[in-house]
């Protein structure tokens, strides 16, 4: 029985993620804002009904006390910390000549500064077990081609995908393996934002920015978060143990690298 923690899984990508990995049958603390309180609580509740042991802790990924304080409790309460996902993340739709520098290093402090801390210290806690472990942390389409609109949040994404390299290199001796996840779009309250927000810029209704872009995937719709979640059971199991420093997009066929 190995323990997960998946942030950002209140809803979204990370409540499938969370589900995803109870089903694989690992233990899973569960971690969100504590203004999602209600709805983390709810993802809690639904791990423990597949017959796993579950946690639902509060946290802000960008503040380095708040994750020290995730992952101690993880091991604390489930006893280890085997598998991390580094899954929680903003958005931002904004022509970059309108973006403030306080945005920028929102975005930065949560999609980057969070991956980092997160990256971190789970890492500090797997090397102190000695038994290794799967860091995996949320990267985007958005992290191998930079969109217009959405600039800042890519340029947040490409940060992921240099930290996962980079932390792969240094703790491979450690017996971590660390890899990110590109979604393509997938059907969460942040697309619906991503969508209103593209729609007022460009002057289209409601769900006419998505269902455009739906229309450039070769599979020929968009993403479930469950698409997500298979592939990251895939990288949180053994059969990805030869595998590291990756980011691999799971997007339906968008783009081509
Ligand atoms: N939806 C997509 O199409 C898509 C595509 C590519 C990548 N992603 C990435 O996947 C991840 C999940 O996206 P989603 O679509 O499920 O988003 P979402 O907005 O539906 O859910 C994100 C969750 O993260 C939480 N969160 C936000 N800031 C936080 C913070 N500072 N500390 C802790 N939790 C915080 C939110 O409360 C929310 O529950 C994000 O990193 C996102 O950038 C999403």
């Amino acid at each position: 029985m190995t323990t997960a923690h998946v942030t950002g899984a209140a809803r979204g990508i990370g409540r499938s993620i969370a589900l995803r990995l109870a089903r694989d049958g690992h233990d899973v603390a569960v971690s969100d804002l504590a203004g999602m309180a209600e709805a983390l609580d709810d993802t809690r509740k639904e791990i423990e009904a597949t017959g796993v042991r579950s946690v639902a802790l509060h946290g802000d990924v960008s503040d380095p006390a708040s994750v020290r304080a995730l992952v101690q409790d993880t091991a604390t309460e489930l006893g280890s910390l085997d598998v991390f996902v580094a899954n929680a993340g903003i958005a931002q739709t904004k022509a970059l000549l309108d973006v403030t520098p306080e945005e920028y290093d929102t975005l930065h402090a949560v999609n980057g500064r969070g991956v980092f801390l997160c990256y971190t210290e789970a890492a500090r806690q797997m090397i102190k077990q000695g038994t290794g472990g799967k860091i995996i942390g949320a990267s985007s389409i958005a992290g191998h081609k930079g969109f217009g609109l959405l600039g800042i949040y890519s340029s947040t994404k490409f940060g992921v995908r240099a930290l996962t390299q980079a932390a792969a290199q240094e703790w491979a001796e450690h017996g971590i393996t660390v890899n990110a996840y590109c979604p393509g779009i997938v059907d969460t309250q942040m697309w619906v934002e991503v969508d209103h927000d593209l729609g007022e810029i460009n002057g289209v209704g409601e769900g006419e920015s998505m269902k455009a872009m739906a229309e450039g995937i070769t599979l020929g719709r968009v993403s479930t978060g469950e698409d997500v979640a298979a592939y990251v059971s895939f990288l949180a199991g053994q059969d990805s143990n030869y595998m590291t420093g990756q980011a691999a997009l799971i997007d339906g066929g968008m783009l081509f690298v």
